[in-house]
């Protein structure tokens, strides 16, 4: 090693072999010892990571050159934290606890230079240095409790001592990023420059001294306002929710940051960690973080990369093309919307405007925001204004001839090159296309209510879909903020279907004796924010009671009529002033008497004697049914992989994301256990279940839905 030229560099590796791919370096000029750290996508703090920063550091140390150590990160961030990958294998050494404390002891100053995303580990390594220097741009955060953990690498000891107990809990405990502006205000970072390399280099060089080890060593000031405050935190856990244990661990950690020695804090730091790690949530919530991202590698990707969308139609300015406009919006796209006569025209105006505003009052966007949104918006009764458009989505009634009528229309007045998308939720997706004329450029785009809300979106692509069009439905998708999932064109896609039999089994536990609230909690005390009813109630009955008359009965299986009866009275839910619940300005819902009696006379015109249906009954009936429609999709390749379903249920239905989703979920019963289950159901004999042949495949073979992915 030799410092005879301005920047000498050299790769860190115990084992050379792989000396030249190896994720750190250790470069030296002018006395300064600048350790880089090169991992791909985003510098994860893998084990070779911390390995080579280990012996990155120790030379440094060592070498009498070196008067001072600057840590920075190459690509397009400082680590984004520990490498997620890594936290289901035996932990290798050094542990990223260790390798904070070794940086924190270094008795040369060590300064971090930090851009990008400092998040989780990331930014406790850049907290055991002894300065911190930011671009502003950098997003600063510390995000383990979404993952169901907490900082594990001294961030519940070492972000109190640095902003306060407050700032420090607000962060640890919402996940959420602060601006590199804010941190600098809190406290978390000692400068911002634009070249945060640079700058840091250029603080080395004045020789500052390292900033004393032993201030975190120090108590943190006990207030009792602090203890106070974290005392409250205690008491307003059960309200909000979030993962178990670690939102209460996390106030345990910052208690002992505030009354125990700094390294017993630490200790205590470690076993939170470790038991909220092996906790279930954590499993679950580490599994859909993985899921969505393995959603949205479409196959179409890897040969095709769509160009950059700049402006979208959409006809039909209802709630759901409205939706969608705000959405398209919010993001920075120029959206044309297209809705018959002026009366047409007006309301997606004022629909529109009304979502923009409460964006606006709910701090999505800010007010200036809102105001150049609008600016991007033109409302027309003039299709042919479509003719810019790179994407023209249709967001008409559900409607088949309605739908093929003005597709028809979209197809002739599109340019060439435009992608176009239906909306529809349940029609023949092959049909439009071949009404639209162009069926190689055509998609489903399937948002979920209210479209700029929710995140889900189903991709559908037909067989005679071009990637190039599946790969510009993507990159739309993803620029909205959303998240895609591939399905095939199967009227109902993944969500849908499900859905489906998910409401008749409800219906069928209701025709046998239980009450709709009783089946709305069941499933809200599993996780779901809303029980099936109360979303009936919320998007209206009647969109699935057309569904059902479109298809008819189906041969030999139940039918529950409740829902048409309370269609054909009027009872359509909360715009109707009633549905399965009563809606009173001013005061909350209540149990509506009358769909109760409606119920108790249809079972008594079918002859059914109502029994006491357990909650506990019709939670497993319910979760099992979504669990075999799930294998049936798999099977007929409508859903590509089973984590796609888990993701589309998580942010499609509300299925609680800290268990991961059905399929994981089903995975930790084991799928002989649901098997089981289901073949005993309908060996029993009711019309309901009929097992997928998947889940008897998977049984006798001991199979698991993740050896699917
Ligand atoms: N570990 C391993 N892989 C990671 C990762 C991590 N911490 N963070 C991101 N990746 C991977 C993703 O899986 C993805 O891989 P792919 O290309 O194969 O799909 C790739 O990096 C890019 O990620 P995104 O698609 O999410 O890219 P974006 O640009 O949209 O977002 C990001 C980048 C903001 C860094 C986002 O990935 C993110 O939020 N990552 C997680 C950050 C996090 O939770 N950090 C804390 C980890 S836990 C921890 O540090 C414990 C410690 O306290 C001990």
């Amino acid at each position: 090693m030799s410092d005879a030229s301005p920047t000498a560099s050299e790769t860190l590796d115990p084992e050379p072999r792989s000396r030249a791919k190896h994720p750190v370096r250790l470069e030296r000029s002018n006395g300064i010892a600048t350790i880089l750290i090169d991992n791909p996508p985003v510098n994860a703090l893998s084990a070779s990571v911390r390995q080579g920063i280990y012996i990155a550091l120790e030379a440094a140390e060592a070498d009498p050159r070196a008067n001072a150590i600057v840590l920075v990160a190459a690509g397009r961030t400082f680590p984004a934290g520990a490498d997620i990958t890594e936290f289901g294998s035996p932990p290798q050494d050094p542990s990223l606890p260790v390798l904070c404390d070794r940086i924190e002891a270094c008795p040369k100053p060590v300064f971090a230079a930090l851009h990008g995303t400092v998040l989780g580990g990331g930014l406790e390594l850049a907290m055991a240095a002894h300065y911190r220097i930011a671009a502003a741009a950098t997003q600063l955060g510390l995000p383990e409790v979404k993952l169901g953990i907490l900082p594990g690498a001294g961030g519940t000891q070492r972000a109190p001592r640095l902003i306060g107990v407050e700032q420090a809990l607000a962060m640890i405990q919402s996940g959420q990023s602060l601006s590199a502006a804010d941190a600098m205000d809190k406290g978390l970072i000692d400068a911002l420059d634009e070249d945060p390399r640079e700058a840091a280099t250029a603080l080395a060089l004045s020789g500052m001294e390292p900033r004393p080890t032993s201030k975190n060593r120090e108590r943190l000031k006990s207030a009792n306002a602090d203890l106070e405050l974290l005392s409250a935190a205690r008491e307003a856990l059960p309200g909000m929710g979030g993962p178990q244990p670690a939102m209460e661990r996390i106030i345990d950690c910052l208690e002992a940051a505030i009354l125990l020695p700094f390294d017993v804090g630490l200790t205590r730091e470690r076993d939170a960690f470790l038991e909220c790690l092996a906790s279930r949530d954590s499993l679950g919530l580490r599994h859909v973080f993985m899921a969505e991202r393995r959603a949205a590698k479409f196959p179409e990707l890897e040969t095709r990369k769509a160009p950059v969308l700049q402006h979208v139609a959409i006809v039909g300015g209802g709630l759901m093309g409205a939706g969608i406009a705000i959405a398209c919006l919010d993001a920075g796209l120029a959206v044309t919307v297209v809705e018959e006569g002026e009366a047409g025209v007006t309301g997606a105006l004022d629909r529109i405007g009304d979502g923009v505003q409460a964006a606006v009052s709910k701090g999505r966007i800010s007010e200036a925001q809102g105001a150049q949104a609008l600016t991007r918006l033109t409302l027309t009764a003039n299709m042919a204004e479509i003719a810019k458009a790179d994407l023209v989505i249709e967001a008409l009634p559900e409607q088949a001839e309605l739908k093929e009528r003005v597709l028809g229309e979209i197809g002739a007045l599109a340019k060439p090159e435009a992608v176009i998308a239906t909306n529809t939720s349940y029609l023949d997706v092959d049909a439009l296309a071949k009404a639209s004329n162009r069926p190689d450029r055509f998609v489903a785009l399937h948002f979920f209510a209210p479209a700029q809300i929710m995140r889900l979106v189903e991709i559908g692509v037909g067989p005679g879909t071009n990637p190039d069009a599946v790969a510009l439905a993507h990159r739309f998708a993803k620029g909205l903020g959303k998240v895609p999932v591939r399905a095939a064109t199967t009227p109902g896609f993944i969500v849908n279907t499900i859905l489906a039999k998910f409401r008749l089994m409800a219906d069928a536990l209701v025709e046998d004796g239980a009450s709709p609230a009783q089946v709305d909690t069941t499933m809200r005390s599993f996780g779901f924010p809303l029980g099936p009813y109360q979303v009936l109630d919320r998007s209206g009955l009647e969109a699935s009671w057309e569904m059902r008359k479109r298809r008819g009965r189906v041969e030999g299986e139940r039918y529950v009529s409740i829902g048409d009866k309370m269609c054909e009275l009027g009872w359509t839910g909360r715009k109707a002033g009633q549905g399965y619940y009563v809606y009173n300005e001013g005061s909350a819902p209540v149990p509506n008497a009358d769909a109760i009696t409606l119920i108790e006379e249809l079972r008594a015109a079918q002859g059914i004697t109502p029994r006491e249906v357990s909650n506990r009954e019709i939670r497993d009936k319910l979760l099992l049914t979504m669990v075999n429609e799930a294998a049936k999709l798999l099977e007929a390749g409508v859903a590509a992989r089973p984590s796609d379903i888990d993701i589309a249920m998580i942010h499609g239905l509300g299925y609680p994301e800290r268990r991961g989703g059905p399929m994981f979920d089903a995975d930790q019963t084991t799928v002989f256990e649901i098997h089981r289950r289901i073949a005993a159901l309908e060996a029993k004999g009711s019309s309901l279940w009929k097992t997928a042949p998947l889940l008897a495949q998977m049984a006798s073979e001991r199979g698991k839905f993740s050896d699917l992915n």
